[in-house]
């Protein structure tokens, strides 16, 4: 049974690879005032600067230059752009990047016009936005997050050994995303499979959770076909745009809050994985591909319709014969051959994690209840021992 809900989802989305010109079309909607949000170049190398640039020009815009969002926004750069849009009285923050630029957009959008730390406010105390929110916008060059149309944002404190995420109201999500699959085509292999792995495991984390029967779970399954057929295709030919654009897509459905309306969700392993980045700076992606494997066959038997259902329905497994349980094993087995065949990192080792890291990782982990298995601080640190 679909449990109650509301659903809304305000953000305006351009895709295909013409979809930059509506840039034009969004732009006089704002204020003069545009800071242009970047990550450490990459769009400087590929072109996707300077066609952003040309447009907010032509359209008399005064730039306000924001680079060096890092992967992983920190707290420092937050409040270093915090201080970029006071001074400079931004009207739109505008992103262009993948999910650390958006990420780190929306968490200077609800804190320029705010006396409190942002940290404390909203990711130690958790609260919403009680002052004027400063528009946001995203032009997208990597697929993975759903930054582009959700209201998440995670900025990660060093000091403090954490990364949380804070997912704040409708009225944080970006007024506009521009997805153009071309301009993730520079993307390094190794990010664009963090990338297909993140996509996926948001769709595990809304999937692998209740009994009932809903129509997100059957919504659940087509994406993570759609994502595992177009992924084999990719990482053979990164050049694919087919492929590509299907990853784009299914990215963004994977995690806009459609998927997980009407049932309960887990996201276990987005805090396992938060934690292992909050101590290792590692690629998202990575993280998550990480732990997965050892959380999901320790949750396994409170859960083995849903995972034998997985089985069945994602991966073809031929259920003849076999119990519940087989096919549930099998299942993850299968998940596994896809995620070597990526090439993903499949342990935490290779993160730059070691054994002596594993009292402040599972002090890191928030523990959540909408998954099969509430887990223990024991059960914490053995997923992370066998993640080794
Ligand atoms: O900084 P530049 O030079 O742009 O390089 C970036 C960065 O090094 C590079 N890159 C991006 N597009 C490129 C490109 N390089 C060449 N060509 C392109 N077209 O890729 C690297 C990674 O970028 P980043 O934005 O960090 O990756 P991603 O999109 O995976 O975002 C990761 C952040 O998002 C958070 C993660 O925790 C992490 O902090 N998440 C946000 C979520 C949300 N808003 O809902 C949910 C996710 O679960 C996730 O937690
Ligand atoms: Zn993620």
């Amino acid at each position: 049974m679909l449990g109650n809900f509301s659903y809304h989802n305000p953000t305006k989305l351009y895709f295909g690879d013409d979809s930059l010109k509506y840039l034009n079309d969004e732009l006089p909607k704002y204020g003069k005032t545009v800071q242009l949000i970047y990550g450490g170049g990459s769009i400087k190398k590929n072109g996707i600067y300077d066609a952003v640039v040309e447009i907010l020009k032509s359209n008399g815009k005064t730039i306000v230059e924001d680079p060096g969002v890092m992967p992983n926004p920190t707290v420092e750069k937050l409040n270093e752009g915090v201080k970029l849009a006071r001074d400079n009285k931004t009207d739109l923050l505008l992103a262009v990047g993948g999910g650390s630029c958006c990420d780190y957009a929306k968490a200077v959008s609800v804190s320029v016009n705010c006396e409190d730390d942002p940290w404390d406010k909203y990711y130690i105390r958790f609260e919403e936005p009680d002052c004027e929110i400063v528009p946001v916008a995203c032009i997208l060059t990597m697929s993975g997050t759903g930054s582009e149309m959700n209201a998440g944002s995670v900025i990660t404190n060093h000091t403090q050994k954490l990364k949380i995420g804070h997912v704040f109201g409708d009225n944080v999500m970006p007024k506009f995303s521009i997805l153009n699959p071309k301009f993730t085509l520079s993307l390094p292999k190794r990010q664009m499979i963090a990338g297909i792995y993140d996509i996926f495991n948001h769709i595990c984390e809304q999937y692998f959770s209740g009994e009932d029967d809903n129509t997100s779970d059957y919504i659940a399954e087509a994406l993570m076909r759609s994502v595992v057929h177009s992924s084999i295709i990719a990482a053979e030919n990164p050049q694919d745009y087919e492929a590509r654009s299907n990853i784009m897509w299914t990215a963004t459905w994977a995690l806009n809050t459609l998927i997980s309306r009407g049932k309960t969700t887990d996201w276990m392993v987005h805090m396992l994985g938060q934690a292992v980045g909050a101590i290792t700076d590692a690629t998202h992606g990575m993280t998550l591909a990480a732990v997965s494997l050892p959380y999901y066959r320790m949750i396994m038997p409170f859960g083995v319709k849903k995972f034998a259902r997985f089985a069945t329905e994602v991966w073809r497994v031929d259920p003849d014969g076999k119990s519940d349980e087989q096919l549930a094993q099998e299942g993850l087995s299968e998940m596994e051959n896809w995620m070597n065949k990526l090439g993903l990192t499949m342990n935490i080792t290779d993160l730059g994690a070691t054994e002596s890291d594993i009292e402040a990782i599972a002090d890191a982990t928030i523990i959540l209840d909408g998954g099969y298995k509430v887990l223990g601080r024991d059960e914490v640190v053995q997923i992370l021992k066998e993640s080794l």
